[in-house]
């Protein structure tokens, strides 16, 4: 225990806490019969240590150690992509507070807009870390998007996230502002460029298709950036949410009757109409099915149990956006229907679907 105290730079009254809480325990023997710590130990510790400086607490450092989804290269991704956000952010904090000191030199007003931007706050540097667990490319969407790419050979993927969707046998460029995000990308992966939707460092029709999948309802300004899209390339591909029909939270029942609040979310969101003119498209429905392989909002209408889950829930920004309350409500009011049965009454009839409109869109233009 000195020695891996010793070398991990902490103290042995440090390992015997995390020993007494479970967090890292010694598993192996020595041969005089003491316990030691094994290589895979040693790993955890690292692990452990790791998260504890970036600050999390320990009772989040046992979730994250103890996901079964990730393993010692998921790990090492997430830690680097959560100091790259770090450096990013301290960058970006660093621009700010030199702008804002130029301004207060030459006695300019500085506006409260002007002030948080010191903070600089994106909702994917904090929860894209879960995003992999679940969210990965449904084989009967993508083959929709890969349609409506028809011929394309040149194609940037805006808000691209880990790359699910992108096609392999095309030349893709991805756009992804989150450095947790582009850190999570597989290695071999298309080449990612850090920049946001709105403004796209590419000349005008630089690529045959610009493609954006379930992102533009978290982008500051949604027209701006299709409009940029539209910009920099021949042909533009979006999948996104339809918000046009009246009372469209009640097409899924988790909104209707557990989560009123995501209608808050999308308050701002612009109308389908409007964003199929930004780019000149057509929309068509995006049928969710069943067995959706990837866990967006919508992805388990016909298995509710798994919204119960929280590794589920946190690979969804919905969660996040509508606050821990709200949360807290909805999973203890669908636990208890399930559970009475009065989930099934309500809803027993979409057993029989396979697949359901959600109010996915892709718009194609
Ligand atoms: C739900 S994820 C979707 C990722 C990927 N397209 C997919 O289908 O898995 C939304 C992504 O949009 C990104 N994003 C947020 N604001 C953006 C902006 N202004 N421009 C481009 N992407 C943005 C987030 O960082 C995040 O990676």
């Amino acid at each position: 225990m000195g020695h891996v105290a010793e070398l991990a730079g902490v103290s042995v009254r440090t390992l015997h806490h995390y020993d007494g809480v479970g967090l890292v325990r010694p598993s192996a023997r020595t041969a005089a019969g003491d316990r030691a710590y094994s290589a895979g130990d040693v790993e955890r510790l690292r692990e452990v240590l790791a998260y504890r400086r970036l600050g999390f607490g320990l009772r989040e450092i046992a979730e994250l150690v103890d996901d079964p989804s990730a393993d010692a290269v998921a790990h090492l991704r997430r830690l680097r992509g959560l100091l790259l956000e770090r450096r990013d952010r301290a960058d970006a904090m660093v621009t700010a507070i030199d702008k804002e000191l130029d301004a207060r030199a030459k006695g300019k007003r500085v506006t409260p807009e002007e002030q948080l931007d010191v903070l600089g706050a994106r909702l994917y540097d904090a929860i894209g870390g879960a995003y992999p667990a679940t969210r990965r490319t449904d084989p009967r969407i993508a083959a929709q998007i890969r349609d409506a790419l028809g011929d394309a050979q040149t194609v940037l993927n805006v808000g691209a996230g880990t790359g699910s969707y992108e096609p392999a046998d095309r030349a893709v460029t991805a756009v992804e502002p989150s450095a947790v995000m582009r850190a999570q990308r597989p290695t071999g992966a298309a080449p990612c460029v850090a920049a946001a939707a709105e403004s796209l460092p590419f000349e005008d029709r630089s690529f045959d298709v610009a493609m954006a999948v379930s992102t533009v309802h978290h982008w500051g300004d949604p027209t701006a950036g299709l409009r940029e899209m539209r910009r920099v390339a021949r042909r533009v591909v979006v999948l996104t949410f339809d918000t046009d029909e009246p009372r469209w939270q009640d097409r899924f029942w988790l909104t209707r009757d557990y989560l009123p609040e995501f209608a808050d979310v999308l308050a701002d969101f612009p109308s389908l109409a409007a964003m199929a003119e930004a780019i000149g498209a057509r929309a068509e429905p995006v049928p969710v099915p069943w067995d959706c392989a990837d866990g967006l909002f919508e992805a388990y209408w016909r298995r509710p149990e798994a919204y119960l889950e929280d590794h589920v829930r946190r690979a969804m920004s919905v969660w996040t956006r509508v606050g821990p309350e709200p949360e807290r409500r909805a999973v203890r009011n669908l636990g208890e229907d399930l559970a009475s049965g009065r989930w099934t009454e309500r809803n027993g009839d979409l057993a029989g679907l396979d697949a359901a409109d959600l109010g996915l869109r892709l718009l194609v233009g």
